[in-house]
């Protein structure tokens, strides 16, 4: 209670009142000129720079802004595409007309994207800004502004972000503000830890991502078209984007689903790469309490034969729940521990919280508060806050300062022996009985020095932390890749590492958010994510934690976490048939594992996410937009998840193709929907026909296990081979398959052999060279 009398408190005093205000649009074109890549159109009351980059993407922004400073871009803006032009347009506006995309500025502000040929994927209509009639007023105060965009008819979107809704996006409002929904959440509840200004738009003309680079709190309304059946009349789908102040300027990039995630990869950044060890088996409690208790699990998982990767230790091994320790009666020997388990091929991973303990006398609290390091409100006192700890204090990690400071921390979570961390409660969390649980909005903040009040800071704490934890382990152990994965974040986040579902409630809904969030955050550049397996509450039926756990073997972080307050989650605590499945799940996954590092890289290289929406190479497909139980897994396998209790039987939409169900070998076509075995022993996967998957054989080594080419068709596949945990560059080896007389012939390009082991599967095929 008292921390949230404190929050109203601090705002009512230390907001500036932003009074009457008025309502402004760009007004009528006053003329144009051109600069690098397009040109800056004047308008009565706001002027618009157009930018077309070199890769094609568009940056639009008004009222001067330029693309820079930005949290979200990676390096430099992209060079401007020189051979862009600006043209005055046959009603009176212009025209910049590029060689990937074609943007059309109306006279009254309107901005339309289009292909080169001419097809409108999306229309902004003139925005419109709020700001105080008073001019002084208007010094102190952002404005707040609105934007609508209409895409076509049948348009779907996707993205925005981590949501427990979807993939698909459908009509509604969702708020652009990282939340700890509390206690555990559900598919109805929005905003969660994640969010981001990101739309992916598909539709029949084209794909399309759209992003507006602004921090503040903010709301999009989201309605999707409707087809007027041929009449011509159709109501194109619509969004709006409401921001409470900050730039309006957008980035659009247009073209395939991978084009686009490519060159969004591109702007912001290329996922940080994961270890292999990252890829593997993870196991994860809130209260182990003990390194006895540690062991004892990691002990079942080897007695049992079940591969286990990496083993997370929760705020229950830290001393009175204060980052950047230990409790020594219940952890007496943590770097001894470490040790062991890593002999035993188990790696430790430490939660990291933000929160530091304010307490004089703590060493984090001292250094911290020496350095300036912490939070302060207008009044220039250092912002507190309840967090598990007790009272806290928060580093503000939008200073650069600070997140040297605070990268430096990590030596000692090193020498206790962690091989990775994993970042919670930085949307930020401050406890609060009632409004938002988050800091105060006046709180002050650095923002890369610019100043500037948490409105502005919020959504990006989560992924400046992210930058100090990944650049302090950077530095302090620069052979080796940082591993990090964080709860909150927004755009760019992928450079620093990933992140995890957080805290879904247990129960079948909750595992059909799990696969919502893992694709749509995919569809934001983040490719590494995955959820609690079994949920973090309560306690799932035997069925339900098998669901689970088969389709977390299947995303690319496999990891069950539980509170402290909740049932068991080793697989030997559900029964003997659990346990069988979830042993060949846990099994399979460790097959996969060449085939999880290659996707790793791949994304790393391009931007395309590991999983996929199943639309993901056929966006033309109306029927794949709408099916959101199932996934690609990369170009290869597709997953049928079971996300319904009490199914031993699903229908799984398959793209165009042949797809061989892996666990018959036979055959099905594309495009149509199959009905497919689900017993309990496993979940349907399939293989692309023609695809080269690499697996691990029995002795560990890599093996190619390929999928016949339908006739008169060709396929393929990639390696890329574990390059281990430094900086090495990778090697990508190309595969191609082809018939020749009903033989399967695998080559490897640019080499004589192929190599690698060959096991050629599907029924009714001979096997190659
Ligand atoms: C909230 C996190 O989401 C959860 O995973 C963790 O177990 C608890 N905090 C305790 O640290």
């Amino acid at each position: 209670m008292r921390w949230a009398w404190r929050r109203r408190r601090a705002d009512a005093a230390g907001l500036p009142r932003r009074g009457a205000e008025r309502a402004r649009v760009p007004g009528a074109v006053r003329g144009a000129e051109p600069l690098p890549g397009g040109g800056v159109v004047r308008f009565a009351r706001s002027s618009l720079r157009v930018r077309v980059a070199a890769g094609g993407a568009v940056f639009c922004g008004w009222d001067g802004a330029e693309p820079e400073p930005s949290y979200a871009l990676a390096g430099p803006v992209p060079e401007a595409d020189e051979r862009a032009v600006l043209e005055p347009d046959t009603d009176g506006g212009w025209r910049v007309v590029s060689e990937r995309v074609l943007v059309v500025v109306g006279r009254h502000g309107t901005v339309e994207v289009r292909t080169p040929g001419g097809v409108v994927l999306r229309r902004d209509l003139p925005p419109r800004w709020w700001e105080p009639v008073d001019p002084a007023a208007r010094e102190a105060v952002e404005a707040r502004w609105t934007q609508r965009s209409e895409v076509a008819a049948d348009a779907r979107f996707f993205g925005l972000g981590g949501r427990a809704v979807g993939p698909r996006l459908r009509d509604g409002a969702y708020r652009l503000w990282n939340t700890d929904p509390g206690g555990a959440f559900e598919p109805g509840d929005d905003p969660l830890y994640i969010t981001m200004p990101v739309q992916l738009v598909v539709a029949d003309a084209g794909t399309h991502l759209a992003f507006h680079d602004n921090t503040w709190d903010g709301r999009v309304t989201l309605r999707e078209g409707e087809e007027g059946a041929g009449s011509g009349h159709d109501r194109p789908g619509s969004c709006e984007v409401r921001m409470d102040g900050g730039p309006l300027r957008s980035w659009v990039m247009v073209g395939t689903p991978a084009r686009v995630l490519h060159t969004w990869a591109t702007l912001t950044g290329a996922p940080a790469l994961p270890p292999a060890w990252a890829l593997g088996p993870q196991h994860a409690r809130w209260g182990f309490g003990s390194e006895r208790e540690v062991r004892r699990v990691v002990t079942g998982y080897r007695e049992r034969g079940l591969p286990l990767s990496v083993v997370h230790l929760d705020i229950d091994h830290y001393q009175g729940h204060r980052v950047f320790t230990v409790d020594r009666e219940r952890f007496p020997d943590l770097p001894g521990l470490a040790a062991e388990l890593r002999g035993q091929g188990v790696r430790l991973v430490s939660i990291v919280d933000p929160a530091v303990k304010a307490r004089p006398g703590v060493a984090e609290y001292d250094s911290g508060a020496a350095a300036g390091a912490f939070v302060r409100d207008a009044r220039g006192r250092e912002v507190r806050g309840e967090v598990w700890p007790g009272e806290c204090v928060f580093p503000d990690f939008t200073d650069p300062g600070v997140r040297k400071w605070w990268g430096g921390l990590y030596a000692e979570r090193l020498a206790q022996g962690f091989s990775g961390v994993w970042h919670d409660m930085n949307e930020p969390v401050s406890f609060a009985a009632f409004g938002d649980p988050t800091l105060p909005r006046s709180a002050r903040h650095s923002l890369e020095g610019r100043g500037g009040d948490h409105r502005a800071a919020h959504n990006v704490y989560g992924l400046t932390m992210a930058r100090a934890g990944y650049e302090g382990l950077r530095e302090l152990r620069p052979q080796e890749r940082p591993f990090l994965f964080s709860r909150s974040g927004w755009a760019g986040m992928q450079r620093y590492g990933g992140t995890w579902s957080g805290d879904v409630a247990t129960g079948w809904p909750g595992l059909r958010a799990s696969l919502a969030l893992v694709l749509g955050l995919g569809l934001c550049g983040v490719p590494y994510s995955g959820p609690d397996v079994g949920g973090f509450t309560g306690h799932p039926s035997p069925e339900l934690f098998l669901r689970w756990f088969q389709l977390g073997a299947y995303l690319p972080l496999f990891r069950t976490h539980a509170a402290h307050d909740a049932g068991r989650r080793e697989p030997w605590e559900f029964g003997a048939e659990v346990l069988e499945h979830a042993g060949a799940a846990l099994r399979e996954r460790t097959r996969l594992l060449p085939y999880f590092v290659t996707l790793a890289h791949l994304a790393q290289r391009t931007g395309a996410p590991y999983v996929r929406p199943v639309w993901w190479r056929s966006p033309e497909d109306r029927a794949l937009r709408d099916c959101e139980d199932a996934f690609l897994l990369g170009d290869s396998l597709l997953v049928a998840p079971v996300l319904e209790q009490g199914t031993d039987r699903r229908a799984v939409r398959l793209p165009r193709g042949r797809w061989y169900d892996t666990a018959t070998g036979q055959a099905h076509e594309g495009p149509g929907q199959v009905l497919l075995d689900a017993p309990l022993s496993r979940i349907p996967v399939l293989a692309r026909a023609g695809s080269v998957v690499p697996v691990a054989g029995a002795d560990g080594q890599v093996e190619l296990e390929v999928w016949p080419p339908a006739a008169g068709r060709t396929g393929g596949g990639v390696l890329v081979p574990d390059t281990g945990e430094g900086w090495a560059p990778p090697s990508v080896v190309r595969f191609t398959t082809r018939l020749r007389d009903g033989v399967v012939v695998v080559e490897r390009e640019g080499a004589e052999g192929v190599g690698y082991p060959v096991r050629v599967r599907g029924a009714e095929t001979g096997a190659g060279d």
